[in-house]
């Protein structure tokens, strides 16, 4: 608990950010998570993982931006990312996760307005390519511009999904509000360092919380998206799904990058939809360290590749 939330806070960190960024991409620890630095390393990834039967939402990597051509470099990178999955014939199988945060939501009193301008120009091109955006979901404070964000842009644009976050005690609320039909909701833990006043500290308590939430959204009419790799939820969500009488194909699995590959490809081989998280670009280190959050392990491994650099 303590190592989580270390990682977490040092995943705001500068002077952490400068030393761990110097470590290559290619270098073991990183590449595991990583697709790669640029877009065409993203839209390999994509191919092979389509190769194994697994779909993909491609993430560009950066977030709190504060400048605003940073954000409108963002944006274009997810429309020149479109134009390649496009082109690589690859848009049925892969589509597109974004952070409002990466391109302007933070940029003052107009960070609302430029995020979802920029939102709509990506989910526009996501469209003509024949795709669709999902937006992430960042820290509490965040979730009210994102939850407006997502409305105003659904109402162009109503395949966009949605990221909702169970160890948020707000949360089962929300699902109920998102459970519609045609509503695209991925369910997932969590993943930044949240108060007690906002969110469940304990394992069990967000664990509960998630079942209470798939509950609500396995009864709904929408399109649930099953982000976790915790082997109890999979089983319960897969229970869930018979009892709502849900076929194959009306929700899907969702997991990251390099995170527990052979259960993707065990459930795939089953014929459940399996979508994986792929993030790519040079901004990789507060993504890598939220994941090493996730494992203490996976800190100590971290830790020794700095160290023997
Ligand atoms: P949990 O952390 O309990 O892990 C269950 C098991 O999975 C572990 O026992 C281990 O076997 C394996 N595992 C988990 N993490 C691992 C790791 N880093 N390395 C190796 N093994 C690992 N969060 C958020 O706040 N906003 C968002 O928008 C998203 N988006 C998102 C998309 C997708 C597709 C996924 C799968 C996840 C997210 N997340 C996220 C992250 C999410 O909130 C959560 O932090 C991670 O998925 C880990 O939680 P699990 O549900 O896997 O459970």
């Amino acid at each position: 608990m303590v190592l989580r939330q270390a990682l977490l806070t040092g995943a705001r960190s500068r002077r952490l950010r400068k030393l761990v960024s110097t470590m290559p991409v290619s270098s073991a620890i990183v590449a595991r998570y990583v697709a790669g630095e640029t877009a065409d390393e993203a839209v390999e990834a994509a191919r092979r993982l389509l190769t194994d039967g697994l779909q993909s939402s491609i993430d560009y990597l950066g977030e709190d931006t504060h400048d605003r051509d940073q954000a409108t470099r963002s944006t274009q990178a997810y429309l020149i990312l479109l134009d390649r999955l496009h082109r690589a014939g690859l848009t049925r199988g892969a589509e597109i996760s974004v952070k409002l945060s990466a391109v302007g939501r933070a940029l003052g009193s107009d960070g609302e307005k430029i995020a979802l301008d920029n939102a709509r120009s990506i989910a526009d091109a996501a469209r003509n390519a024949g795709t669709t955006v999902t937006l992430d979901m960042e820290d509490h404070t965040t979730v009210e511009p994102t939850l407006s964000i997502l409305h105003e842009l659904r109402r162009d644009f109503p395949e966009t999904g949605a990221v909702l976050q169970a160890y948020l005690h707000r949360t089962e609320a929300d699902c109920r509000d998102l459970a519609y039909e045609g509503s695209r909701v991925r369910l997932c833990k969590g993943a930044y360092n949240e108060p007690g006043s906002v969110a469940y500290q304990k394992t069990g308590d967000v664990d509960r919380s998630y079942v209470r939430c798939l509950k609500v959204l396995m009864a709904g009419q929408g399109y649930p998206m099953i982000a976790t790799h915790d082997p109890r939820l999979i089983e319960i969500a897969g229970a869930l799904a018979m009892r709502h009488d849900r076929s194959r194909g009306s929700y899907e699995f969702q997991m990251l990058y390099g995170i527990r590959p052979q259960e993707q490809r065990r459930l795939a081989d089953l014929g459940d939809t399996v979508r994986v998280y792929v993030p790519y670009g040079d901004e990789w280190y507060a993504y890598l360290m939220r994941r090493m959050a996730e494992r203490p392990a996976n800190a100590a491994f971290f830790v020794r590749s700095l160290l023997t650099r």
